[in-house]
This record gives C-alpha cells, structure tokens and sequence, in this order.
C-alpha cells in the first residue's frame, strides 16, 4: 500500500465583490441581520457568463505549480460542484478540455458541501492502491446565478459565494499523509436544503409553471439545516480524532465547512477549544459549497495556520444530507 498526501494547492475567485450592503438594494435585508445570523460580510460573484470549469482553471493551474508536477503528471480528474455548466456532460470534461488532458480520467461527484472530502477520500484510495500518482482535486461553485435575489429567496440568497479551490493528491514520500477519511449521510432529510427542478422524471424536465413557481432555486429549511449541523460537525471531528487516537490538544487546525459563523463558534465550543484552532473565512466568501474547505485550507495555509507536520481534520456537513471528515498530517 502507498500513502498519500496533498501536494499543492490553488484558488481562484471572482473579482467582483458583493457585500451585505449591495445585496440592502436587491431584497429586503440588512448589513446586521446576514453579520449577526451568518458571519458573512462580502462574497464573490462571478459578473459574466463563466461556468464552473472556467473559475476552477487557474486554481488547477496553481495547483499543480504549487505541487511541482506537471499538467502531463495528471492522471485523475475530480471535480466536486452542484452548479455545472449544464446537467451533462459533467464539469470535469469541459475542465479536463481547458486543461488540455484527453484521454484523462474525469469524474463529477454531487454530494453538495461534503464534496470536497468525499473527493479527498476517492483520491486517497486511488492512490493508496498504486493505481494512480498525481490526482487534482477541484471543489467549484458558481451558485449566484442560480439565487432568488428578490425578498422571498433572502433566507439563501445572501448565503452563497461562487469560487474555486484544487489540491493535487499525490504519493507521499515523507511524513505528510491523508491519514483517513470518514464518509456518511442520511437521505430522508434529502428536501430540508434542495433545488426541485430541473425534475428528472417529468416532461418537459423544466417549464415555465415550474419556473413562476420559483422551483428552479435552492430552498432552505435553515432551523432543521442548522439543528443537525451543530450535531453533526462535533461528531465527524470526534470521528477522525478517534481514528488517529488523537486528543483535541494533538489537533493544530480544525477546518470546517464555511456554512455559518455560529455554526463554527458552536464546533468550537463542543470541542472545548477557541476559534483560533477552528478556521473560518466565512466573511468574505460566504458559503462556497464544495469549494469552501479548499478555500480555507488555502487562507490557512497562506496565514501561516497549517505548517509542515501539523495535524488538521477537515469536517464537512450539507445537503442530502451527507457529511465527511478527514485527518491530515501536513
Ligand atoms: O451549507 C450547507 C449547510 N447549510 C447550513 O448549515 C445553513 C444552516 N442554517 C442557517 O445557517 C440559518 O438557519 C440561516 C442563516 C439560514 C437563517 O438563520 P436563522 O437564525 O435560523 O433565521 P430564521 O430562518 O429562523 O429566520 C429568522 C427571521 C425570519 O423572520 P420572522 O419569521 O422571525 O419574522 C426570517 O424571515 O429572519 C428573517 N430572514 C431574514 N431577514 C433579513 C430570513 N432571511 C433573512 C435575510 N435578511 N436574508
């Protein structure tokens, strides 16, 4: 068996930065509601058409810099993302096409905000078997095109940024490992946060009643969304720590999902520790989905948070609803 490790890391956002105060002039919402119930202060919004592969390109690219290989050393392709550019074929192609690597391997995984870790985890087995070397990992959202922006969609409009992060997943051949990684979820509650339509099973699979119905947008029941993600973060971290024997002293950094500050600040306080040793950048991003965990582990990495044998667990919880973990030693 190999080991595997994350060798480099990349992101990419849009330039365009809509704060709490431009989304006072679209709906009925204010600057102090989104800051006190989310954290959130500004996020990115893509300003022309750019679909999920062509945000995720220049993260690819830092990416693979960043891990000292070479676009040719690619020999997988994830991508985690619930807003393709079209329902098929999925974004992995159309990124595997700008990255100019045909006849490479590419695969879409929709489990919403797990999405990253669920690819982590693909990757890690790949690797460990010996059947792959260099697998770039991608977590990509372009959601503003797809929000309610009017009053009745405020409760999930101002929640979602659109961005991107890659990490290429590699043989280790030192200290550094994906040491595990946990996988779980429960349909039954897969309607409390989901978009209907386009409907698979009706014809025509979109309509203009569907779309007056507002069927198109995500909804949201925030309660039972947050209810169970305050219980389901601490328990995917109990799982990893408990996998590596790990006490919470022997964890450097603990980097969730950016769903909500209150739900971190609750993390934090189940597992008896202070928001320096659980990230957020929440208020500049807003929830990216897939894209939020490589995108604090990014910051993270760039504020000197995560450094060379650190120990950090990501935690991820969403719809489906599905959550995941993963312990790293860096
Ligand atoms: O990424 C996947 C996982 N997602 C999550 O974990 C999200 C979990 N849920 C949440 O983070 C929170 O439930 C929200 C941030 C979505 C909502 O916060 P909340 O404290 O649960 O608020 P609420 O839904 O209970 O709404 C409170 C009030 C309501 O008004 P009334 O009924 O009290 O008069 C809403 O209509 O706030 C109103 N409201 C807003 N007001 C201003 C809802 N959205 C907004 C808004 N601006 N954007």
């Amino acid at each position: 068996m190999y080991r595997s490790r994350i060798a480099g890391i990349g992101a990419n956002v849009p330039e365009n930065v809509v704060t709490n105060y431009d989304l006072e002039k679209m709906m009925d919402t204010s600057n102090e509601w989104i800051v006190e119930r989310t954290g959130i202060r500004e996020r990115r919004w893509v300003t022309q058409p750019t679909g999920a592969a062509e945000l995720a390109f220049p993260a690819c690219l830092e990416a693979i810099g960043d891990a000292g290989v070479e676009k040719k050393d690619i020999d997988f392709i994830i991508v985690a993302t619930i807003t393709p550019e079209h329902p098929m074929p999925g974004t992995s192609s159309f990124l595997q096409t700008l990255l100019e690597l045909p006849g490479v391997p590419t695969l879409d995984i929709r489990v919403q905000c797990s999405g990253f870790v669920y690819g982590l985890s693909i990757a890690d087995q790949y690797i460990r078997t010996g059947r792959y070397k260099n697998i770039l990992l991608v977590g990509v959202e372009v959601q503003s095109v797809g929000l309610n922006l009017t009053t009745e969609g405020r409760d999930v409009a101002v929640l979602f940024g659109d961005g991107a992060g890659a990490v290429v997943v590699s043989r280790s051949d030192d200290s550094s490992e994906i040491l595990s990684t946990h996988l779980g979820g429960d349909g039954r509650y897969a309607k409390e946060l989901w978009c209907e339509a386009p409907i698979g099973y009706k014809s025509p699979r979109i309509s203009k009643e569907m779309i007056d119905q507002g069927k198109h947008y995500p909804k949201m029941n925030g309660r039972q969304v947050f209810k169970h993600a305050v219980t389901i973060f601490p328990k995917v971290v109990y799982t990893a720590m408990r996998a590596q024997n790990w006490t919470i002293e022997d964890v450097d950094l603990v980097v969730p999902h950016q769903a909500n500050i209150r739900i971190i600040e609750a993390l934090a306080k189940k597992l008896g520790v202070g928001l320096d040793k659980v990230y957020s950048n929440i208020h500049k991003y807003g929830n990216t989905t897939a894209a939020s965990i490589p995108l604090a582990l990014y910051d993270a990495l760039k504020e000197g948070k995560i450094k060379k044998g650190s120990n950090v667990i990501l935690a991820a919880f969403g719809s489906g609803f599905t959550w995941a973990s993963a312990a790293i030693r860096w």
